[in-house]
């Protein structure tokens, strides 16, 4: 049977051991660099770059090198997006990844430029000869692409805009959910289709994957919200009940928690059925899955 603890466990060791790799610097380390390994290598779960490599599992076996420059990329924007996400203009967060933000380590000025660090090193890993080892350039083309239209103001971003005006003007059920999958289902669709894509995947497994991964990012987020809620903060190495103190948009502040956890249920059942058709490749897709929603932190 499928282990799920363990295929996180390994995953994420093989994704740090590649971070790590790319933020090497010159020593003494210069102080950008340091903020930017501060946030980058506190100990994410690492999910987006581990549903990356788990989609080109599902489907087939990608090149190496581009499928790992591709996950790494990907923990690099969403990263990036944390720090600012957490700038007293944002959010106002203290502590994340078990650490204190990067503005509380360093500087509100420096924690602004480890962001744009970040996801500027995000495309120039992408843009690395080695990186496109083993694929035709159009298809790495393409996985850039996803990556870029996902974290920008088609995707992302504009889900960013739309949870900070919500506090001001609070967001009724569809437009909550039009924000989630933006703010958070657009970066983990991406993170989907670039492994699928690298993996060669075909047009309809490509859409089942696209399913899968959207109604996953939904669910994953209402997670999230519920965390915020009913979490531990210890565990979860952020801040509890800071949605209600900052009046967010949120599921359980819109429906409570019973109907957000019962949502939460759906989306995952929506994201499994996605993907029925699949063989047991896609065992930890589906681990992923149940796991998105039945998280601790
Ligand atoms: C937190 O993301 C912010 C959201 C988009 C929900 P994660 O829960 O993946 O945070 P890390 O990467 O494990 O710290
Ligand atoms: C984070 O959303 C979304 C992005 C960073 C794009 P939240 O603000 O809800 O996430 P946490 O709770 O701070 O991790
Ligand atoms: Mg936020
Ligand atoms: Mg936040």
């Amino acid at each position: 049977v499928f282990d799920l603890k363990t295929y996180l466990e390994q995953s994420r060791a093989h994704i740090d051991a590649a971070l790590t790799r790319y933020l090497e610097a010159p020593h003494p380390r210069p102080r950008i660099v340091a903020a930017m390994a501060h946030s980058l290598m506190a100990g994410g779960k690492r999910l987006r770059p581990i549903l990356c490599r788990a989609s080109a599992e599902a489907v087939g076996q990608a090149p190496s090198a581009p499928l790992m420059a591709a996950a790494c990329a990907l923990e690099m924007v969403h990263t990036y997006s944390l720090i600012h996400d957490d700038l007293p203009a944002m959010d106002d967060d203290r502590t994340r990844r078990g650490q204190p933000t990067c503005h509380v380590a360093f500087d509100e000025a420096t924690a602004i430029l480890a962001g744009d660090g970040l996801l500027t090193l995000a495309f120039e890993v992408l843009s690395r000869p080695e990186a496109l080892v083993g694929i035709d350039p159009e298809t790495w083309r393409q996985v850039i692409c996803q990556l870029a239209l996902a974290a920008g103001h088609h995707g992302m971003i504009e889900g960013q805009m739309r949870d900070m005006a919500a506090e001001k003007h609070p967001l009724d059920r569809k437009g909550l959910e039009a924000m989630h999958r933006l703010k958070t289902g657009a970066l983990i669709r991406a993170a989907a289709g670039m492994g699928a894509r690298l993996a060669g995947a075909s047009a309809d497994a490509l859409g089942r994957l696209d399913r899968y991964a959207a109604a996953l990012g939904l669910a994953f987020q209402v997670a999230d919200d519920i965390l915020n809620v009913t979490g531990d903060p210890e565990r979860m190495g952020k801040a509890v009940g800071t949605d209600a103190d900052h009046g967010k948009s949120t599921y359980p502040a819109l429906l409570g928690l019973e109907a957000s956890r019962r949502m939460a249920r759906q989306m995952v059942d929506e994201a499994l059925q996605a993907i029925e058709t699949f063989d047991n490749r896609a065992s930890p897709l589906r681990a992923i899955a149940r796991y998105s929603i039945d998280r601790s932190r």
